[in-house]
């Protein structure tokens, strides 16, 4: 069989994306769909995750849910929901993040900005991330789980909650790797460059130091997120962290903050 027919089983596969109501989790939860796997979009907007789920090939295989994963009871929702609506996750996507503002420098985030990025980014990552992962063992059950996370987690950004919550992302993506893999549980990190979703206001001049000369669009992240989640594909990837940027690492284009001293 050609190698790229089925990445995946939708008889025994499934997935959660969260960050499906926009951007790269949304593009990445319509692809799976897209492939025949049953995926819960979870996202903290309403409208917009209900236009992703009536944007979806199969609307039957999306199923739509909402809540702030910021909070820990609403995580335990979201697991409590998807395991009535999918029976076992085999497939745990994390794009969920808080928007990001370019007024947020050192000397300006607040406490409350600091607290609710890592509270997505990371302690709902780990959370949802490790629970998925006990279920799958229980059930003795391969499956993978990809993360977003950012080149900005080895690069400042001038966003410091931003950039050290995607530099814990990577790390954890890096420690569930080591400790699940005995458990056929794959665990890899997908690094975007510049891409034009909602979470980041995209100035189109930055295309001039993108090789491949334009910034990225969601689309461009989806056909590589499923390779990577795919057990077929990539069963013998796990704790990468692959970068999907059109070349714009290969340059640094952020001057440091503007500071009103
Ligand atoms: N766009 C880029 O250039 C870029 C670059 C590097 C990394 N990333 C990462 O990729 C991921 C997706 O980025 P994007 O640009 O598509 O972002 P986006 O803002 O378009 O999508 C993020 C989604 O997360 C949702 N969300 C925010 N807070 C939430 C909460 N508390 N609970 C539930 N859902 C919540 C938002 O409503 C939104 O739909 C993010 O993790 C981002 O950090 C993006």
């Amino acid at each position: 069989m050609p190698i790229f027919d089925a990445p995946f089983d939708p008889a025994r596969e499934t997935a959660l994306v969260t960050g499906a109501g926009n951007g790269i989790g949304r593009a990445v939860a319509l692809a799976l769909v897209g492939e025949g796997v049953r995926t819960v979009f979870a996202d903290i907007k309403a409208e917009t995750v209900a236009a992703a789920v009536a944007a979806a090939a199969q609307p039957g295989l999306a199923i739509p849910w909402v809540g702030d994963l910021a909070l820990r009871a609403e995580c335990d929702r979201l697991l409590a929901d998807s395991r009535s609506a999918l029976g076992l996750i085999t497939h745990f996507v994390h794009s969920a993040a808080p928007p990001r503002r370019e007024a947020d420098h050192a000397l300006a985030v607040t406490d409350d900005t600091w607290e609710r990025m890592r509270a997505v980014n990371v302690d709902a990552g780990f959370h949802l991330g490790r629970e998925v992962s006990r279920a799958l063992i229980a059930a003795g059950v391969p499956g993978s789980m990809l993360y977003l996370t950012s080149l900005h987690a080895e690069t400042p950004r001038n966003l410091p909650h931003y950039s050290t919550s995607k530099a814990a992302l990577a790390m954890l993506v890096k420690e569930f790797a080591k400790t699940l893999g005995r458990y056929n549980i794959r665990v890899n990190a997908l690094v975007p460059g510049a891409i034009a979703a909602g979470g980041f206001v995209a100035d189109p001049t930055l295309a001039r130091h993108i090789p491949l000369g334009r910034l990225g669009r969601s689309d461009d992240l989806a056909p590589l997120a499923l390779a990577v989640l795919s057990n077929r594909i990539s069963g013998y990837v796990t704790g990468a962290a692959i970068v999907i940027d059109g070349g714009i690492s290969l340059t640094n284009w952020f001057d440091p903050p503007v500071l009103e001293d």
